[in-house]
């Protein structure tokens, strides 16, 4: 049986590309890496952790002794490295935790993987999961290609993008196997409401404010997160080895524009009267170095290996209004503690 170490498995991206690896490949072994940071959450995979080619492994990236030993046990064919620090808002106000996990806790995965591969390289993988972050931010036109510059502008897309750079230094310095893929803003069940849909879907449940940061005239290119488990499935089975391959939508959205759909659908669904919600919306403080506008091309990933994402974006979001009404238990246990400790101190001015 072929062991495949997927890191960051109980956060968002991560779970659903868990359960997806678990059920569609019951010949490979799963282990899922995760500290179980405040983004983290084993609920997220209930339904396959019982599974007899799954396993969980509580552990830090960081530490490279217990990685180092996870390898030898182990002996991983492949790794999917999804685990990361991924909030913009927090890595403004703690860019360090980003440093630390991202880039050297990147680094020590390569170095495990590196010992552990060197006599054959050719028989093994490293995926690396980035960000479409990394390459900065778009004027009103033009799409980000796998050539584009990196120019990361907030402290979590430079240490990902320092995390790419490694990843590719070691292909070049080492022949180390890897391959990276740039995503664009994911959507869906199971993020963590700190995120612009699942906040505002909460928000809206409780008759909260909808904090808008700035003017709202900001840009992003939305994609179902199980679209994006299923590039990354596609991509780890037929991807060539030394390339990246750029991940998207094709499905820009203007926050304000979202936003206000998000509030007509959620107001249809809880049977609300029609404009209720929009009234929530308050344009508060803007993000520092609020980046203006992502999209991606996405047509190498169309081309090459098939891809295009399966559902709309109202499809996809009334999927996750859907999920997150029939699931407010999750919602309850992760609005709790540390949570709302941080949503106290982020938003402590508007
Ligand atoms: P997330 O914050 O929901 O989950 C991150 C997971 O990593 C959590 O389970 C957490 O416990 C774990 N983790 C954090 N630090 C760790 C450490 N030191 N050791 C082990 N585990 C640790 O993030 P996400 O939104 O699912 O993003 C997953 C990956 O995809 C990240 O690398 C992110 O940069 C990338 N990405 C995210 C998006 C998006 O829209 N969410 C888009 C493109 C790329
Ligand atoms: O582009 C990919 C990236 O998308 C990923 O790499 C990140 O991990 C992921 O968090 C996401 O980053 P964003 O900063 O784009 O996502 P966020 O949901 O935080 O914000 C989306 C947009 O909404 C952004 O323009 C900021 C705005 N926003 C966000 C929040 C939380 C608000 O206006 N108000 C808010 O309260």
């Amino acid at each position: 049986m072929k062991n495949i170490l997927i890191t960051g498995g109980a956060g968002f991206i991560g779970s659903h590309v868990v359960r997806l690896f678990v059920k569609s490949y019951p010949d490979t072994h799963i282990f899922n890496l995760d500290a179980l940071t405040y983004a983290g959450n084993l609920e997220n995979l209930e339904d396959v952790e019982q599974a007899s080619n799954y396993t969980f492994i509580k552990a830090d990236i960081n530490d490279s002794k217990v990685i180092q030993k996870l390898f030898e046990a182990h002996q991983f064919q492949s790794v999917i490295h999804l685990a990361a620090e991924s909030h913009v808002d927090r890595s403004i106000s703690d860019p360090l935790s980003f440093l630390k996990t991202n880039i050297f806790g990147t680094v020590n995965l390569l170095n495990a993987a590196k010992e552990c591969w060197k006599s054959n390289f050719e028989d093994h993988l490293f995926y690396h999961i980035s960000t479409d972050e990394v390459y900065g931010t778009l004027g009103s036109s033009g799409l980000f290609t796998e050539k584009t510059a990196y120019d990361p502008n907030s402290p979590y897309s430079a240490s990902k993008a320092s995390s790419d750079h490694f990843v590719r230094a070691y292909g070049e310095t080492y022949g180390f196997p890897f391959i990276i893929s740039n995503c664009s803003n994911n959507y869906g069940p199971n993020q963590f409401p700190e995120k612009l849909i699942p906040l505002f879907i909460n928000n809206i449940i409780e008759n909260k404010p909808l904090p808008v940061y700035g003017d709202g005239n900001y840009t992003r290119d939305w994609l179902y997160v199980i679209d994006h488990a299923k590039a990354i499935d596609l991509i780890f089975h037929n991807g060539l080895k030394g390339e990246t391959y750029n991940i998207g939508g094709f499905n820009e959205w203007k926050n304000i524009d979202l936003v206000k759909l998000l509030c007509d659908l959620m107001d249809e669904k809880l049977k609300r009267i029609q404009g209720n919600s929009r009234n929530l919306i308050r344009f508060v403080k803007d993000r520092p170095g609020h980046d203006l506008r992502y999209a991606i091309d996405a047509s190498k990933v169309n081309s090459k290996l098939g891809w295009k994402p399966s559902v709309t974006f109202e499809e996809g979001l009334v999927k996750t209004i859907d999920w997150y009404l029939e699931n407010q238990h999750w919602l309850k246990n992760v609005t709790t503690g540390l949570y709302q400790d941080y949503y106290k101190k982020q938003y402590k001015n508007n």
